[in-house]
């Protein structure tokens, strides 16, 4: 079995972010040994130009393998044209690809998905949308070898009972199916502002969402945070950490099955 340690943050929104929380972590992970950074989107507060600099040169700070992926933020709010016709634009140029990031070492996968959308048929377009399309091309994507899959999307696939907010994300139930068949190990995801893990009811109950928390100042009744997630034998470690406002402390943590090969 592979020995993984990942950082997942989430949703830093720049522009609003919290800056002593966001240090404290950067620091953290300098300090730690990290496979793979992940930040699973809303990197900004509005999609300007100005917070995709302060993002962009924040990742290029850090020490680690990073996969990032776009969230509902991540496209301009004000230029309202553009987020119609090209919304990852400046993502793009600022970021990264916005759509399939791929990732691939020792044995461990992973794949990002983009269910963010610059316009969608419903009033609220910070919501979630998933295709068939995306969900067939990323369970294709994953290989015999690849002991631990992980997808990395912005919007949890499915509802966290009981959190601050929904996701409403269309077409979120039969992609976690999906995933789950193809013997996705996480579904990394943020959005909610609130850290969680929840096993899909789907498969053989072995396909994990994990939610991270917020380093911006929008908390949602959850301290600022983000997860540590760590894989072992037969187990991943999930540990919630909470920014006190002098340091980070263990907020929650899980231990969750992994499947056998
Ligand atoms: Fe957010
Ligand atoms: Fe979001």
């Amino acid at each position: 079995m592979t020995a993984f340690r990942l950082a997942h943050l989430s949703d830093i929104h720049f522009g609003g972010e919290n800056r002593e929380a966001l240090a404290a972590a950067t620091d953290w992970m300098a300090g730690e040994a990290l496979d793979l950074v992940v930040v699973s989107g809303d990197l900004t507060r509005y999609g300007e130009v100005a917070e995709f600099r302060a993002a962009a040169a924040w990742l290029e700070s850090l020490p680690h393998p990073r996969f990032v992926t776009p969230g509902n933020h991540d496209a301009p709010y004000l230029a309202w044209a553009e987020r119609i016709v090209a919304p990852f634009r400046r993502y793009e140029r600022h970021i990264g690809p916005a759509a399939a990031q791929e990732w691939r070492g020792g044995g461990v996968a992973v794949r990002g998905v983009n269910t963010a959308r610059g316009a969608q048929p419903r009033l609220n377009w910070s919501k979630g949308q998933i295709s068939q399309s995306q969900v067939r091309a990323a369970a294709a994507w994953f290989e015999p070898g690849d002991d631990l899959r992980i997808v990395v999307a912005h919007h949890p696939l499915i509802e966290m009972l009981g959190g601050p907010m929904t996701a409403k994300v269309w077409g979120g139930a039969r992609a976690a199916d999906r995933l789950a068949a193809a013997r996705v190990d996480l579904v990394l995801t943020g959005h909610i502002h609130a850290p969680f893990t929840w096993p899909y009811p789907h498969g053989d109950g072995r396909t994990y969402a994990v939610g991270a928390g917020t380093l911006s100042m929008r908390e949602r009744g959850v301290p600022a945070g983000f997860n540590l997630v760590e894989v072992e034998d037969g187990c991943f470690r999930i540990t919630a950490l909470a920014w006190t406002g002098a340091r980070y402390e263990p907020y929650r943590t899980w231990a969750l099955d992994r499947r056998s090969a």
